[in-house]
């Protein structure tokens, strides 16, 4: 493990530049705003020794390096997922490339399911904590002291103050943000009724499929997390209606520039 992190390193170090502070990891909908760094560089997986590839179709697979309100940002075009049938230990080597790159800050977006029913598709919802149903944790295995602890605190994963000041900037900016509790299941399926109705009852207000396996590599390390669901659909049995991946990405289409919009506001005034 320790290797490939190391290879992936030395490879993000030749492409030149400042050391980055932040990190981006961008779900659905928001997979191009790499493409939106300034002086960009590219590392693909594929030259990284031992680095894992993502087959799912149209998936960049690379970092990219750049600058956004004159601050280096290193992104991840090309995310893993634990249904695709990575181990979630493989999931954590990006955020630990990172942390030796010297990221400090970590922006993590997803697109969920509403649990809430205040919510509707199209809800912003800033991640205040999570339940992990996912069945895994990506620090299974031999701890990598260097990283961080055995038995690591979990009480301040989503930073406090951090979630704090947001709240306040979105409402200077005029934008809705709820805050909530992300769940993650394994996926790849939809959940059933009858878990969402569980997930409400032990306190979710929204459920996806990733996330949590990468902000808690990141706690686990000491890189302060803001994270953000954008809330596609509602979850399993609210709706007369089946869920799909189409509504799923069609929700992201249309609330890619309120999305876009935050994703600015945190880089610029925020991190
Ligand atoms: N469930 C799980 N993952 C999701 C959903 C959902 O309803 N919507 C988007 N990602």
């Amino acid at each position: 493990m320790l290797e490939i992190i190391n290879a992936a390193v030395s490879k993000l170090k030749a492409v030149g530049g400042e050391s980055p502070r932040i990190g981006l990891i961008l779900g659905s909908g928001l997979g191009d705003y790499a493409e939106t760094l300034d002086n960009k560089r590219f590392v693909n997986y594929a030259d990284i020794e031992g680095y894992p590839v993502s087959e799912v179709h149209g998936h960049k697979n690379r970092f990219v390096v750049g600058e956004k309100y004159g601050k280096t940002v290193i992104a991840m075009q090309g995310r893993f997922h634990y249904y695709e049938g990575y181990p979630q230990n493989l999931l954590a080597l990006g955020v630990r490339t990172m942390k030796k790159l010297g990221v400090e800050k970590l922006l993590v977006t997803n697109a969920a399911g509403g649990v809430n029913l205040d919510y509707k598709p199209g809800t912003l919802m800033l991640i205040s904590d999570h339940i992990n149903l996912s069945g895994g944790n990506p620090l299974i295995g031999k701890n990598l002291d260097e990283f961080g602890l055995r038995f690591p605190d979990q009480s301040n994963v989503y930073d406090k103050e951090l979630r704090s000041r947001l709240k306040a900037l979105a409402g200077e900016n005029g934008i809705e943000l709820a805050e909530g509790v992300y769940l993650m299941m394994s996926g790849p399926c939809y959940e059933t009724p009858a878990e969402i109705r569980m997930a409400r009852i032990i306190g979710a207000d929204a459920v996806g499929m990733s996330t949590i396996p990468e902000t808690m590599t990141a706690s686990h390390c000491g890189i302060k997390v803001v994270g953000i669901s954008l809330i596609t659909n509602m979850a399993a049995g609210i709706l007369d209606q089946p869920l799909s991946h189409e509504e799923v990405n069609e929700t992201a289409a249309i609330s890619a520039k309120r999305f876009t919009a935050l994703v600015n506001l945190i880089l610029e005034k925020l991190f």
